[in-house]
C-alpha cells in the first residue's frame, strides 16, 4: 500500500426526509442570501423544488433562483452563475440536482471570488482558489458522486475540451434515496454504470496486488451489478435505490482511492467525446470501456482475472490467468447488453462525421495503470467503438 494522508470533510445526511431533518440546522449556520442552483426544471415536477423552497422560507432566506444547468455544464454556464453570485451578494449556494448542477456550482464558487479568470488560473498559471462561497448539495441524481469531492468536469466549448476544474468541497450533502425515484430509467442505468466505472478505474491503478482498498471497491461493484438488476425488475424498489445511492458515493469519497494511485483513461477519452458530441456520460462509458480493456490486455491481465472471479463469479478451476481476464472482458460486455446500454457510438446516436482523431489527440493521457496509451491507440480505440 502506499503512503497515505486521509482527510474527509463533507457532512453526509442520508435517507428519506434527510433534507427535512437536517436542512434547517444547516441553513442556520450561514447567511441569508441564497443561490438556490438547479437543472432544467425536474425538480419543479417531483415535489423536491417546493420542499427545499419551503425550507428556505421558514429559515428566513433571501433566496436567488440560478436554473438551466445543462447536462455537460458549460464554462459560460459558470460565469453566468458567478456573475450572479458576485451581483446577489450570495452566501451560500444549495446546489440540487445530479452531477451536472453539483459540478458547475463548485466552480462558481470558486470563481465568483476570483478577480482573474479560473480556467486560465487553473489551468495555464497552475494556481488555485483560495476563497469559496459555502456550499449545500441536495442529490436528485445519482452516479458521478461529484457530492463528494472537488473536482468539477467543466465543457469549455471554445477551446473543445470538457476537463476538470477544482473547487471546494461542499460542507454538506443531502443523499434522499426518494429523491431520486423520479429519475428516468435511461439515467438510472447510465448513472450506475458510471458508478461502476469509477469503481473499476480506481481498482486499475497501481498497486496492482490485493490490498484492502480494493477489497471495498469489489463489494462495491458486486453491490451496483446486483442493485441495478434488482432496480429494473422493479423500478419502485427503494432499498435497491437507496444501495445505488450510497455505492456511488462510495466511488468518489475517497475511500476506495486510499494507499493507491488511480487510472481514469475511459473517462478522460470520454470526456473529450463529451466536448465534441454533448453525449451521455455513463453511455460514453459503457461503449468505450470494453474496447479500451481490451487493449489492456495482456498488461492488466492480474488485474481483470481478479474481477472475473471476485466481481463476476466466474470459477477459476482450470483456467489459465488470460483466459479469466478474457472472461472478465466478455462478462462486463455481457452486462451492458444486459442492462440496455449501448454497445457503439452509432446506436448513441453519435454521428458518422464526428472527428474521432481531433478527440483521440486531445485526450489527457493517464499513467497510473500498468499500460500508458498513446493518442494513436486511443483513436484505434475510438474506431472500434463506432
Ligand atoms: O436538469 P434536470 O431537469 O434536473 O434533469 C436532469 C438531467 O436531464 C435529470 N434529473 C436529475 N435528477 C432527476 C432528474 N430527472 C428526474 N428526476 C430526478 N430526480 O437527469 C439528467 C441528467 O442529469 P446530470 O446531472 O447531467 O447527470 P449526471 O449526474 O450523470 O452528471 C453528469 C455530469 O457529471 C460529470 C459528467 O462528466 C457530466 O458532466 N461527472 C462528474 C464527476 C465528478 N465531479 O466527480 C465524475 C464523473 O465521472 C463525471 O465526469
Ligand atoms: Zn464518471
Amino acid at each position: 500500500m502506499n503512503t497515505f494522508t486521509y482527510k474527509y470533510p463533507v457532512t453526509v445526511y442520508f435517507g428519506e426526509g434527510a433534507a427535512a431533518k437536517n436542512l434547517p440546522a444547516e441553513l442556520e449556520k450561514v447567511g441569508r442570501n441564497v443561490l438556490l442552483a438547479y437543472g432544467g426544471g425536474s425538480i419543479k415536477r417531483n415535489g423536491v423544488y417546493e420542499e427545499l423552497t419551503a425550507l428556505l422560507t421558514a429559515a428566513g432566506k433571501n433566496v436567488t433562483e440560478f436554473s438551466g444547468i445543462m447536462s455537460n455544464p458549460t464554462y459560460a454556464k459558470v460565469q453566468e452563475g458567478a456573475k450572479l453570485a458576485r451581483e446577489k451578494r450570495i452566501d451560500f449556494i444549495l446546489a440540487v440536482g445530479g452531477g451536472s448542477v453539483i459540478d458547475c456550482c463548485k466552480i462558481v464558487s470558486a470563481q465568483a471570488g476570483l478577480e482573474e479568470d479560473i480556467w486560465r488560473l487553473e489551468n495555464v498559471e497552475h494556481g488555485g482558489p483560495a476563497a469559496f462561497i459555502p456550499m449545500g448539495a441536495v442529490v436528485t441524481a445519482f452516479g458521478t458522486g461529484a457530492e463528494m469531492n472537488n473536482g468539477a468536469v467543466i465543457t469549455n466549448e471554445a477551446e473543445k475540451i470538457k476537463g476538470p476544474l477544482w473547487g471546494a468541497f461542499y460542507d454538506f450533502a443531502i443523499l434522499d434515496p426518494a429523491y431520486t425515484m423520479t429519475m428516468p430509467m435511461r439515467q438510472v442505468i447510465s448513472g450506475a454504470f458510471d458508478a461502476l466505472s469509477h469503481c473499476m478505474e480506481t481498482y486499475m491503478g497501481a498497486p496492482r496486488e490485493a490490498n484492502l482498498s480494493d477489497e471495498i471497491n469489489e463489494a462495491c461493484q458486486r453491490n451496483i451489478i446486483r442493485n441495478l438488476r434488482a432496480t429494473l425488475k422493479n423500478p419502485q424498489d427503494i432499498a435497491a435505490r437507496s444501495e445505488l445511492v450510497w455505492a456511488a458515493a462510495m466511488g468518489e469519497n475517497g475511500i476506495l482511492k486510499i494507499g493507491k494511485a488511480t487510472d481514469f483513461q475511459a473517462h478522460m477519452l470520454e470526456h473529450q467525446l463529451g466536448a465534441y458530441t454533448d453525449c451521455n456520460h455513463g453511455q460514453g462509458l459503457a461503449v468505450i470501456h470494453p474496447a479500451l480493456y481490451r487493449h489492456m490486455l495482456p498488461e492488466a491481465a492480474p488485474q481483470f482475472a481478479r474481477l472475473a472471479v471476485n466481481v463476476w463469479g466466474v470459477s477459476p478451476d482450470g483456467k489459465t490467468q488470460d483466459e479469466l481476464a478474457n472472461a472478465f472482458i466478455d462478462a462486463l460486455s455481457a452486462f451492458i447488453r444486459e442492462v440496455g446500454l449501448p454497445t457503439s457510438f452509432s446506436e448513441m446516436g453519435i454521428p458518422e462525421e464526428t472527428d474521432y482523431k481531433a478527440i483521440a489527440d486531445s485526450t489527457v493521457l493517464t499513467g497510473g495503470c500498468c499500460k500508458k496509451f498513446s493518442h494513436e491507440e486511443l483513436l484505434a480505440v475510438l474506431n472500434e467503438c463506432k
